[in-house]
C-alpha cells in the first residue's frame, strides 16, 4: 500500500495541486523502484506540466464579503499582458526580478525539493511605488492579485477584523495567485484608535498564524508606509524586504523618458535644461512626477503646440509646489530665475513684455 495515494487523495479533494504533484511524484519514484517502471514512466508523463497555474474566473469572482456591510473585502486584479512600467534603481530591479525568477520556477524547485518561502514586505514613502511593484510583479508571473487594502478592512469592527482576515487567506489559499496586503501597518496602527490591547493582540496573533499557514504553499506581499510601526514578529515572516524610495537622479531621468516618451520636447537634448529640471524634481515621488508631467503635456495639447517646451514642465512644477497659495509675480520670478527667457515667460502666461519687467524689476 502506497501512503502517496491517500495524500494525492487529500490533495485533490482539497484542490491543492502542489500537494497532489508532490505526492504523485514521490509515488512514481517508489514504483520505479519497486519495479512497476511502466506505470512509473505513466505517472512522469502526466505530471509533466507541473500543478495547473491558472485559475478560473469563477474561482475569483465569487470574493469573500464583510459579514456587516456585505461589501467585498478583496479586489481581483488579472494581470495584463501590457506590462505597467516601473522606473526603479537597478538595484532594486535586480531584488524584485530575483523574486519573481523564484515564483517562476516554484514548480521545479519543490520537485528538486526545494521549499521556498515568497514572502516580500514592500516598504516606503506613498506614491513611490509599492502598489506599482506588485502589480508588476502580477503581470510578469501571469499570476491574479488578489488585493486587501487593511486600511479598509481593519477601520471595520474588530469582531470582525479576525474573521476578515481568515477568509482572505482562505479566498487566496491553494489558488495560483498572488496575495497583497496593502496598507499592511493599518493593523499596527489601529493600536491607538478603536481598539482594546488586549483584543488587537489577538488579532495580531492570527494574522501572523495565517501568514505562517498560507506562506509555506502560496506567493504573499505586503506593502506599508509606515515599516517602523511593524513588529519584529512581523518582519521575520518576510524573506524578502525591499525599501521603493525616493527615485535618485537616474530615476527621475528615467521617468521623464517614460512619461514623455511620445512628445517632443526642447530639453531631451539640452542638458543644461534638463539637470534643471532634474534639480527640481528632487525629493518629489515618481507619483508626483507624473502629475507634473501630464500637467504640463495637458497644457500642451491643449495649446496645441507642437513642441513640448522647458517653461511648460517649469511652470507645471511651480504649480505643484504653490498650489493656491502662488502669486503671478512669483511665478514669473520662479521662471526667471530659472533661466526662462522673459518672451517666453510673457507669452506662456499672456502677460505683456511690460508687466513682465515691471514685476522683476520688483523684485530687485
Ligand atoms: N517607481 C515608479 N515608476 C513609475 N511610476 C511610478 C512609480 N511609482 C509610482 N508611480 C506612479 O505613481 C502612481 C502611484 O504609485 P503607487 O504604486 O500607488 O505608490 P505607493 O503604492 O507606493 O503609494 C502609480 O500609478 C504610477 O503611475
Ligand atoms: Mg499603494
Amino acid at each position: 500500500m502506497y501512503t502517496e495515494i491517500l495524500k494525492i487523495i487529500e490533495g485533490g479533494l482539497l484542490k491543492d495541486t502542489k500537494k497532489v504533484y508532490n505526492f504523485a511524484k514521490l509515488l512514481a519514484d517508489k514504483l520505479e523502484k519497486d519495479g512497476d517502471s511502466k506505470m512509473s514512466k505513466m505517472i512522469f508523463r502526466a505530471l509533466e506540466n507541473g500543478p495547473a497555474t491558472t485559475v478560473t474566473m469563477d474561482e475569483l469572482l465569487t470574493t469573500p464579503v464583510d459579514q456587516e456591510s456585505r461589501l467585498s473585502i478583496v479586489d481581483v486584479e488579472v494581470p495584463s499582458k501590457e506590462a505597467s512600467p516601473v522606473v526603479l534603481p537597478i538595484l532594486v530591479e535586480n531584488k524584485i526580478r530575483d523574486f519573481v525568477n523564484v515564483v517562476k520556477h516554484q514548480n521545479q524547485l519543490l520537485v528538486n525539493g526545494i521549499e521556498t518561502s515568497n514572502t516580500l514586505l514592500l516598504y516606503g514613502k506613498p506614491g513611490c511605488g509599492k502598489t506599482s511593484v506588485a502589480k508588476f510583479i502580477s503581470e510578469q508571473t501571469g499570476l491574479p492579485l488578489i488585493v486587501a487594502r487593511f486600511d479598509a478592512i481593519v477601520s471595520s469592527l474588530l469582531g470582525n477584523t479576525a474573521k476578515n482576515i481568515r477568509k482572505i487567506f482562505d479566498f487566496a489559499d491553494n489558488k495560483p495567485c498572488i496575495l497583497f496586503l496593502d496598507e499592511f501597518d493599518a493593523i499596527a496602527k489601529a493600536r491607538d484608535d478603536q481598539y482594546e490591547l488586549g483584543e488587537l493582540k489577538r488579532v495580531i496573533n492570527s494574522l501572523l498564524q495565517n501568514i505562517d499557514s498560507f506562506s509555506k504553499q502560496n506567493i504573499l506581499i505586503a506593502a506599508t508606509n509606515h515599516p517602523e510601526l511593524l513588529d519584529k514578529a512581523i518582519w521575520r515572516r518576510f524573506n524578502t524586504v525591499i525599501e521603493i524610495g525616493l527615485p535618485g537622479d537616474e530615476e527621475l531621468l528615467g521617468l521623464l523618458d517614460l512619461h514623455l516618451k511620445d512628445f517632443t520636447t526642447d530639453f531631451t537634448d539640452d542638458k543644461k535644461k534638463q539637470d534643471k529640471i532634474i534639480r527640481l524634481l528632487e525629493g518629489k515621488t515618481p507619483s508626483d512626477v507624473k502629475s507634473i508631467l501630464n500637467k504640463a503635456k495637458a497644457q500642451c495639447i491643449v495649446n496645441e503646440k507642437q513642441v513640448l517646451a522647458f517653461e511648460d514642465v517649469l511652470i507645471a512644477i511651480y504649480e505643484f509646489n504653490n498650489h493656491a497659495a502662488s502669486s503671478i509675480e512669483k511665478m514669473v520670478e520662479f521662471l526667471n530665475e530659472n533661466g526662462v527667457a522673459q518672451l517666453a515667460i510673457a507669452e506662456n502666461l499672456k502677460l505683456s513684455m511690460r508687466q513682465i519687467r515691471n514685476y522683476l524689476n520688483k523684485q530687485s
